[in-house]
């Protein structure tokens, strides 16, 4: 054959791979546990409990078109799973294995007259999101929060949400450990006082009984526990944005926000 071409047979390009080291991250960035593509934009908005995330963070992923990752509620739907299933919130072990078997899916209900878009939360197959919004499912979820096997379980069901046309991630945690590459980075904040009555406002209008002192102090209570615990605490990541939302509306805070992502 001297070279030539077979007559009728597609030319194929030999497949290389990269060298020894290279080829190594190669595998690893190709594993299916890893499904984040980094090139989709992703603007993290991450803060304190009661500072408006939720609201904001479904508002500005509706204007931009993007999908929204409640990272919050994965930590909720575990805690809550735990409970059915009779996890005592000590037991590391079983709480992994019930992260790791806990079937969480968002039913997305994004036109703007439901509110902004606020989905419906099933888990294991049951309708759980007014239970998932309690303080009850708060607490649990703030003290599994606080195991790091858990919330190494939980980050690449959380990066798998990265998908185009882009995310906004809400949490604690989205800009400095799930997404630090994150182009855009917001920390949201809103004194105390302001956090609890918003809270208070919230469920009463949904007919729960709950005081503003006893609002006002489980969410001083849970502020500390996210952010003195050992890993990932709630800090700001050094390149966010910081916005004060006390006393702001929320059509403002979500102007603010944005401003900050350029050229859409
Ligand atoms: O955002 P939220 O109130 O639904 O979160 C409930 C708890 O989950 C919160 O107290 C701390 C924990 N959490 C976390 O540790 N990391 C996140 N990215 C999101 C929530």
């Amino acid at each position: 054959m001297d070279g030539k071409i077979e007559q009728g047979k597609p030319r194929r390009k030999p497949r290389i791979l990269p060298p020894f080291p290279r080829r190594l991250k190669w595998l690893h960035v190709q594993s299916p546990a890893m499904t984040q593509d980094p090139s989709v934009p992703v603007l993290t908005l991450d803060g304190p409990s009661g500072s408006g995330k939720g609201t904001i963070c479904r508002l500005v992923a509706l204007r931009l078109g993007w999908h929204y990752l409640d990272s919050g509620a994965l930590y909720r739907a575990v805690g809550l799973a735990a409970a059915w299933a009779d996890i005592d919130l000590s037991d590391a072990p079983a709480l992994v294995r019930c992260t790791f078997d806990t079937d969480i899916d968002f039913r997305d209900r994004t036109d703007e007259s439901s509110g902004g878009g606020e989905p419906r939360i099933i888990v294991n197959g049951v309708d759980a999101t007014d239970e998932l919004r309690t303080e009850t499912a708060g607490a649990a979820a703030s003290a599994i929060a606080a195991i790091p096997e858990v919330r190494a379980a939980l980050k690449d069901r959380q990066r798998a949400y990265r998908r185009p046309p882009g995310l906004v991630a809400d949490g604690r945690d989205m800009g400095t450990v799930i997404f630090p590459d994150a182009a855009h980075k917001v920390f949201l904040t809103a004194s105390a006082e302001e956090r609890a009555e918003r809270r208070y406002k919230q469920l009463s209008e949904k007919g729960v009984s709950v005081t503003l002192p006893g609002l006002l102090r489980e969410i001083l209570a849970r502020d500390a526990r996210d952010a003195n615990r050992a890993v990932a605490p709630l800090r700001p990541a050094e390149d966010a944005v910081r916005i004060d939302t006390t006393g702001l509306s929320i059509d403002e805070v979500v102007e603010r926000v944005l401003a900050l992502v350029p050229a859409r």
